[in-house]
């Protein structure tokens, strides 16, 4: 067994040692750059510490962990355009620098540098790792259409909600965790559970998310603070004071949608978080779905001392500032 720190390490050299072509520069410069800009590495993690926990050979997870990693950043440049994102861990957007066809271009390849990497997993579990990547993938992409779709609906219910965030961000943290599994040589029960645990636990951090995009310190946050609420985006926070708002504060709420002055929207919109404590409403949601994901956790047929870097690694994410 490995600490996650350890882990890290792994995965910060082995990102360092991914090369790729030159030519056109334009094409794979953004790779590199994105790849490079940093971020928690949390679903490379989360590949290695699955396969560890079925004492599985890190040799032999760590590029589903590369291709995991890629095909994330890849799902960043293009959500990026699609939000009109400026930043991004900090720095400029891929969008921003190379220009939108640039970037929709480099992300293709990415997908493709993706599956090059999972190609290296052994021939013994290559298909069921397959098409637990593609079934992930296509997931995040019906998440990300029902995502924008959601700007322009003012009727979207939080069980929608919920459903939005699960595949656009959950099924690819829980698809980490089961190819990890896979590799690890888990039984199918037990790759089951760990996907299950890391739905779970990525419908808490896609809540966390949401709740960072309105109170994240600028300094630390690394994306434009607000930027959910500039999109009219339909985050647990807006669904929730919909749901309690009165009525004349329902108007006032209303006529920010259309709302052209930004600042004084993010303004508005957060006083009125604020004043409905909505917050802690999203807080105790984000608890329901952690305790969930601890439960299938623990009902893995491993001895449980083992799931500790799991586990202390989901709490820890629940306090985390990006
Ligand atoms: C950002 O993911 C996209 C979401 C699903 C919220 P992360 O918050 O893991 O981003 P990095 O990789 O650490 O930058
Ligand atoms: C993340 O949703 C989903 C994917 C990147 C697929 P967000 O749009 O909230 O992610 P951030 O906040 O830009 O990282
Ligand atoms: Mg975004
Ligand atoms: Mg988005
Ligand atoms: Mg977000």
């Amino acid at each position: 067994m490995h600490t996650t720190s350890e882990l890290q390490e792994i995965i910060e050299k082995a990102i360092k040692g991914l090369s790729y072509s030159n030519h056109p520069k334009n094409l794979y410069d953004p790779i590199s750059y994105i790849m490079n800009l940093g971020g928690k590495r949390l679903r490379p993690a989360l590949v290695l510490l699955a396969a560890d926990l079925f004492n599985g050979s890190l040799d032999e997870a760590l590029p589903a962990a590369l291709a995991i990693e890629t095909f994330h950043n890849f799902t960043l440049i293009h959500d990026d355009i699609m939000d009109n994102a400026p930043l991004r861990r900090g720095q400029q957007t891929v969008h921003e620098k190379w220009g939108t066809n640039n970037a929709i271009l480099s992300g293709d390849v990415m997908m493709v540098e993706s599956n090059k990497l999972l190609t290296k997993v052994k021939v013994s579990v290559l298909k069921e790792v397959l098409d637990t990547f593609n079934a992930t993938a296509q997931g995040v992409c019906e998440g990300q259409q029902l995502d924008m779709e959601f700007e322009s609906r003012n009727d979207v219910s939080i069980e929608e909600y919920i459903d939005m965030i699960r595949l656009k961000t959950a099924v690819l943290v829980g698809g980490a965790m089961k190819i990890g599994a896979i590799v690890g040589g888990a039984n199918e029960a037990d790759a089951n559970l760990i996907y299950d645990f890391g739905e779970n636990l990525g419908i808490a951090f896609q809540l966390q998310d949401d709740i960072l995009d309105v109170y994240g310190d600028p300094e630390k946050f690394g994306k434009q603070v607000g930027g959910d609420i500039i999109a009219n985006k339909k985050t647990y926070l807006l669904l929730k004071l919909q749901e309690i708002v009165n009525t004349e504060d329902a108007v006032l709420l209303d006529q920010q949608a259309g709302n052209k002055d930004t600042l004084l929207k993010i303004e508005r919109v957060t006083a009125l978080y604020n004043q409905y404590d909505v917050k802690d409403l999203a807080v105790e949601q984000m608890r329901n779905y952690l305790d969930k994901a601890f439960a299938a956790l623990s009902a893995i047929n491993v001895p449980q001392h083992q799931k500790e870097e799991i586990s202390g690694l989901a709490n820890e994410l629940m306090n985390r500032e990006s």
